[in-house]
Order: structure tokens, then C-alpha cells, then sequence
């Protein structure tokens, strides 16, 4: 093999300065997978990235791999690693801190308790956006192969299935049976949260302002009910705030009915303040016996639990959800804005 491939390369605070640059080829350590790198996906924390609001360079490198949304075909796996030779596959991104905490010695690093984890392609690891990478095989989780192209959801798919986790761990705490779900938000992580609760077997409500398009074909192809403001959506028994933004991360709370969870995923960068009003949330919540707790990352279970529900999604479904996809050679192409739900960067052109 090379000892070189193409790799898309940013420096973090430098969005003028985005390339496809010749990179060293991963050599694989004891236990890993040798993966030819097929998709990846582009998500807001990528931007962020670009944009230097996350602190992100692996130690010595002054640029660094990025992507963190991965899918790939494995070219060669150590006997006894339970993968083989063509399998598809999706990296986990976070990695335990050295120490480790409590959380990260238990396999747990979605809940590392000191904040010094690593995250493939966001804070302190190369990412996934070349044409080869290498991954321990515990950080690799298989993928079904008639998911083909669709696998490179699986990222966000684990982050919706650890949000759905905590509303069962959090709810068992009463005697929570959820009937119907709130989504706020369309874009990946919404209608991937939204396909999750559709297939629980509840009422799914989607909020999204956008009023026409693929968004709510798609919330209403899943048998979902599409709202474009909060009036109109019931008490709910759950809700999942994929927008991270401003007002409809409260307003959305004070749709919870008792014993209710919310969980808020969507990443917020805007430091603006809104109003409240603490008697309607104290009334919410106090009086419903609800709960709202925040969620990121995903670890390898639920890297798991989106493998399967990707399998018994409708792979026509899912696939409209990759709306534009860029090659390698042509990368940051797929930072222009369009009305996109995902875009993927093909590595292997
Ligand atoms: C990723 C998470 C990650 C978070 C913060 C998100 O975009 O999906 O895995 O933990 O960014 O870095």
C-alpha cells in the first residue's frame, strides 16, 4: 500500500485555507482495523471546527484530518477481532482520557467526568475524511450491507439512540409510558430522532420552520405529524430538542406533560439571552414531576442500536435523507449552503 493518500485537511480558525492534502497512511497498531474510507458526512460541529470555536489540533500537528460522521469497507482485520475483510463499518468518535475517569474506565467515555477525552476528527484526533483510516476494533461497529451508503448516518443515528436511552432511564424513575413524542427540529438529527419514535411505535410531532420541500415529506413519509410552530403540537410525553436554539429549547419544555422527559441535544453556540417565564416552567416541571437532561455523544452500544435501526429503517426513506454528495478532491464544496439535509463527501474520487 502507499505510504501516502489524499485527506481533507483543515486548520482549525483558518476557513480560508481548506484542502485536499497528500497525508501520511495510517499504519494499523496491534488490534486494529485497516478501513478504506467510502463517506463521510458533514455536520454543524464540522463548521465549527473550520471556524475555530472548538479547540481541536492533535498535539504537534499545526492541521489535522477532519469528519467525524464515517463509513467504510474494511480492507484487513486481525484474527479474532470478529470483523473481516469487506465488512462495512462506522467509527466511533470519542476516545477515553488518559487517566481514566470513572465513566471512561467503565467503557463510558460519553459520560467522561474530567473533560480531557479525544474525539476522532473534533478535538485532538485526525478524523475519518481520508481514503484510508485505522480503528481499534472496539471503536468499529458493522453495518448491514443492504444499508450501503445510508451507513454513513450511523454517527448521528447513535446520538439520537443515546438521546432515546436517557428518556428510558430518566422515565423509569416514574412510571413512564411514552405515547407521543415532540422533535423540534428537521434536519438529520430530527428525522433520525423522529425515525426512532416512529419506530418505538409512538406519536412523533416534528417542528420545523421551514414550510415546504423534503423536510416535511419526509416527517410526514415516516406517518409523523409535521407543525411549524408550537401552538398546534399536543401535550407530549416526550421531547427531543435537536435545534439548540434560543427560545424553542424552553418553549418546547413547557410541552411536557407529567411525569415527562425531555432531552436536549442540539448544540448551541449563540450566547443571546430569552425571555422566561419561571412559573410556567416551575409549573411544568414541578407539579409534572418532569425532567430535562442534556445528552451528547454516544458510545459504542449505541453505535449498536443505530446499526439496527438503520437495517429495519426504509432504505428508500433513508436515503433521501443524503441529499448532495461532493468527492474528495472537491471537499469543502460541500460546505456551500443549499437546502440540504446531509452531505457526504465521497473519499474514493
Ligand atoms: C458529535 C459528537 C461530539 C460532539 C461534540 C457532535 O457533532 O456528533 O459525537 O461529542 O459533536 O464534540
Amino acid at each position: 500500500m502507499a505510504n501516502t493518500m489524499r485527506a481533507a485537511t483543515v486548520t482549525p480558525g483558518r476557513p480560508d485555507d481548506l484542502r485536499v492534502s497528500e497525508w501520511p497512511a495510517p499504519v494499523a497498531g496491534p488490534g486494529e482495523l485497516v478501513v478504506e474510507g467510502l463517506l463521510v458526512g458533514l455536520c454543524h460541529t464540522d463548521l465549527e471546527i473550520i471556524n475555530g470555536r472548538i479547540d481541536s489540533l492533535p498535539p504537534g500537528q499545526d492541521r489535522m484530518v477532519l469528519f467525524h460522521e464515517s463509513l467504510g469497507r474494511v480492507l484487513d482485520a486481525p484474527a479474532g477481532s470478529g470483523f473481516a475483510a469487506g465488512d462495512l463499518v462506522a467509527g466511533v468518535v470519542r476516545r477515553p482520557d488518559p487517566l481514566p475517569c470513572p465513566p471512561c474506565a467503565a467503557g463510558r467515555s460519553d459520560f467522561c467526568q474530567n473533560g480531557d477525552y479525544t474525539e476522532r476528527g473534533v478535538t485532538g484526533l485526525d478524523g475519518f475524511g481520508s481514503e484510508r483510516w485505522t480503528v481499534p476494533a472496539q471503536y468499529a461497529v458493522r453495518l448491514a450491507p443492504e444499508v450501503g451508503d445510508c451507513g454513513v448516518l450511523a454517527e448521528p443515528t447513535s446520538i439520537v439512540a443515546k438521546a432515546w436511552d436517557q428518556v428510558d432511564i430518566v422515565g423509569g424513575r416514574t412510571f413512564h409510558a411514552p405515547q407521543r413524542v415532540l422533535v423540534t427540529g428537521a434536519g438529520p438529527i430530527g428525522l433520525l430522532a423522529a425515525l426512532l419514535g416512529v419506530q418505538r411505535g409512538l406519536e412523533v410531532h416534528v417542528l420545523d420552520r421551514i414550510e415546504a420541500g423534503v423536510k416535511p415529506e419526509l416527517v410526514r413519509a415516516l406517518g409523523a405529524t409535521y407543525h411549524l410552530g408550537l401552538d398546534t403540537v399536543p401535550v407530549v410525553d416526550v421531547v427531543i430538542e435537536c435545534t439548540g436554539a434560543g427560545p424553542l429549547m424552553f418553549d418546547s419544555v413547557l410541552k411536557l406533560g407529567r411525569n415527562a422527559v425531555a432531552v436536549l441535544v442540539g448544540l448551541s453556540t449563540s450566547d443571546n439571552s430569552v425571555p422566561l417565564s419561571p412559573g410556567n416552567l416551575n409549573d411544568t416541571l414541578v407539579f409534572g414531576n418532569a425532567a430535562v437532561v442534556g445528552s451528547v455523544n454516544s458510545a459504542p452500544t449505541h453505535f449498536r442500536t443505530a446499526a439496527e435501526a438503520l437495517a429495519k429503517a426504509d432504505q428508500e426513506w433513508l436515503r433521501r435523507l443524503l441529499t448532495r454528495r461532493v468527492p474528495l478532491s472537491d471537499w469543502p464544496r460541500a460546505l456551500e449552503l443549499h437546502d440540504d439535509i446531509k452531505v457526504v463527501v465521497e473519499l474514493s474520487r
